[in-house]
Parts: structure tokens; sequence; C-alpha cells
């Protein structure tokens, strides 16, 4: 069993989560959801109700109190996710609805603007369906190729594939740093400097890694990044889209309307600075303001600790359920976050998950929004537990007896 000593107070930390202190179908609540949303802590959700109940106002252009109050929050945290991110400028920093919008945004205004008909396109085959379809939509309507880097039998990427597919055609590569299904890290600083040496620009989806990995744009070099509020303890409706200045000036406006303008006559409008431009409309400015509440509660405990408890449970639980006959994991990449996916033989991931409800433990079953991934894999689906800094070996254990219990039943 893999032993290291613990830095962090984790019963003291999953009493900072309320939701964590209930019963589910009558059996203490077992959160192993967390690639598809963390839960919050009580400041995250303090700061939520503390803005509604003090600073409520529309930001920027107002000059009572509360306008600068709420506005001065707001840019707090663009600073805040600056600093997150290592970005150099908050002008790089445009907030988004969530990953999703910041994939779309990317698509539709450097993708229309700067990728055309015989151009290429490089994905791969790990990605979720937000880092493909807007690719495909984008790929039909201008006449563009997709190409995708194959999954290994680990589920790594092919990287020699993947340097054979360079071109001078590719304008574009977007891949994600970790990916939510199988838990792969992949080496994203060496994906970008390959695509730069032949011109290619590259995005990086970085949903599954903010919260597990210590990210600097500027080492990467990336030329995007994105990220949701959601998976790093923040709430949801909140993303980051990071660009390089150069690329974000050059690109057309997304969404026009109020914010995003300079100057709007009917004969002519001008676009604001960055990142405004980029900013349409009134912004979900509550959740912004708790997002950098959210950035706060990772710092004080420190993302290096968080990271060692998370790789802690990562091998305990892999350990824990290669024991159990007829389990198999999907994903044994060598680089990993707390991510474990596996198949049962002879028992549907729809029917472990139901079962280990009712024992109050949570989990996630199906395609994880990757069905390409899946058909690779020539599977339906898998069970996925996956973990945080809340989670416990003991909650593992629970984990495994239910796993044997829904054996028993079905088998
Ligand atoms: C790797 C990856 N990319 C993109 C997304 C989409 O994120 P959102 O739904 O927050 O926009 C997710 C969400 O699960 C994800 O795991």
């Amino acid at each position: 069993m893999t032993t290291i000593t613990e830095i962090l107070d984790i019963q003291a930390i999953r009493a900072d989560f309320p939701i964590l202190n209930q019963e589910i179908n009558g059996k203490k609540l077992v959160y192993f959801d967390n690639a598809a949303t963390t839960q919050k802590p009580t400041s995250v959700i303090d700061a939520i109700a503390h803005y509604y109940n003090f600073d409520n106002a529309n930001i920027h252009r107002g000059i009572h109190t509360l306008a600068e109050r709420a506005t001065r929050d707001f840019e707090a945290s663009r600073e805040a996710i600056r600093a997150f991110l290592g970005a150099s400028s908050i002008e790089e920093i445009i907030f988004t609805s969530g990953t999703t919008q910041g994939i779309n945004l990317v698509a539709s205004t450097f993708g229309r603007k700067f990728i055309k008909e015989g151009d290429e396109i490089i994905i791969s085959g790990l990605e979720h369906h937000s880092n493909i379809v807007p690719w495909q939509m984008l790929c039909e309507e201008k006449g563009i190729k997709l190409k995708v880097i194959p999954v290994t039998d680990l589920g790594e990427l092919d990287m020699e594939a993947y340097q054979n597919m360079l071109s001078e055609k590719v304008k574009l590569v977007s891949v994600n740093h970790v990916s939510n299904s199988l838990g792969t890290i992949n080496p994203v600083k060496e994906i970008i400097d390959l695509a730069h040496s032949f011109g290619a620009k590259v995005l990086i989806d970085g949903a599954q890694a903010s919260s597990h990995l210590n990210i600097d744009v500027q080492a990467l070099d990336a030329d995007f990044y994105t990220l949701s509020a959601h998976k790093l303890y923040g709430p949801t409706g909140i993303g980051v889209l990071y660009g390089k200045k150069e690329i974000l000036n050059a690109m057309p406006p997304y969404m026009g309307g109020g914010e995003m303008i300079k100057e709007v006559t009917f004969e002519k409008t001008t676009y604001n600075e960055l990142p405004y431009k980029f900013e349409a409309g009134t912004p979900n400015i509550a959740d912004v303001v708790a997002l950098k509440t959210a950035l706060e509660y990772i710092a004080f405990h420190g993302k290096e600790n968080i990271a060692a408890h998370e790789d802690m449970l990562l091998h305990y639980a892999t350990e824990q359920l290669l024991e159990i006959d007829g389990l198999k994991i999907i994903g044994q990449a060598k680089e990993k976050v707390s991510v474990i996916s596996f198949v049962m033989d002879g028992i549907h991931p729809q029917d472990i998950g139901v079962l280990l409800d009712n024992q109050g433990i949570a989990v996630r079953t199906g395609h994880h929004c990757t069905q390409p991934l899946m058909q690779r894999f020539n599977i339906v689906g898998t069970t996925r537990a996956s973990f945080a800094v809340y989670n416990t070996t003991e909650e593992i254990d629970r984990l495994v007896a239910g796993i044997h219990r829904v054996k028993k039943m079905l088998l």
C-alpha cells in the first residue's frame, strides 16, 4: 500500500464543504464525481451571498459606490486568475461561461478568420465533445480537414503519429491538458513546441488540469488555454479563456453588444480594447467574484499539497480496485491525475452506478462526453471515480466494498 505523510488536515478540509455532511440513501455520502464538477467550500458559497447581499451592481461605467465595489471585485478576480495561469497581462484573460464557450469562441473568431479551405486542424482521440464538435462545425463550414492523434492501449497520445501529421497545412492544434475520461496528463509542452515549429497555433483545454496541476501559460507557450471554474471548487457558469495578446488583437469579436464596443453609430462600430472586446453583455459578476475565493482556497492549502494527497488516493485506489476479479482499468498512462475509469466483466456501467448510489457513493457512468474514445476501446462506457482534496482512503474502501456488493447482487 502507498503511504505518504499527510500535510493537509483532510477532516478539517471536509468540514469546509457542507454538502459532504449528508446521507444519501441512508449512507454517508461519498462524492467521487469530481471530474464532472467539484463541490464548493463555504467561503465560495459565502462570497456569492456576500456579493448579492452587499455589492450587487452592474460593472464598469457606474459611478456610484456599489458599481465601484462590484467592478473592483470583478477585476480583482481577473488579476487573480492571471496570476493563477502565469499570464503576463490581464488583457489576455477573458471571462466566459466555461471551457465549452472558450473553445467555441476561438473556433468562431480565430478559426473563421485564419483557417481556410484546404488547411488542417489537429485534435486528439482523448478529447471531450466540446473540443471536437466546434472544430467539426468549422471544418464543415469551410472545407477544412480535421485530423485526430490516435490513442495507445495505455490511454496515452501516440506522439510519433502526431509528429507525422504535422505540416505547414496545419493551422491549429487543440488538445486537452488532462483527459476527463482516463486522467491521462498529456505532454502539452512537447505538443505545443512541435506545432509551433510548423507555424500552427495551439489551444489547450485545461478543464481537467486546472485543479490538479500548476499551470504556466508562458512557460508552456500556449496560444490559448481554457478552463471552467466549477472544476476547481468555484461556481458553475464561469470560465476563462487565456489568449496571447497579439493573437486576441488580430481576432474579430465573438458576440456583439454592450461592453465590447468603443463607439457605435449606424454607419460603423469600433470595438473595445482587450479583454472587453470579447465580453459582450452583463457578465456573471457574482460567480466571477467567487472564482477568486476558490483560487484563494486552493492557494491556502497549496496546489502541491492537494496534488500529493490526490496522487496518494489515485495509487491507493488503483491498487485496491485491481484486486477485484473481473475489473479492468481503462487508461493506465504513466502520467495521470486522480481519475480512474473501469469496466467490469458482465456488468453494465450504469448498473454499477445505480447500485453504488444506493450505497451513498456517487460515481459517473457512461461515455463521459468522449464517445470516440469509448469506441477506441470498444466499450459502451466506463464507471469513473475521480478524487478531490476532500476524499479519503476510507471512502475508497467503501467504493471497493460497494463494488463487491454489486458483484454479489448481479453475478
Ligand atoms: C476535458 C474537458 N473539456 C471540456 C469540458 C467542458 O467543460 P464545461 O462543461 O465546463 O464547459 C469538460 C467537462 O467535463 C472536460 O472535462
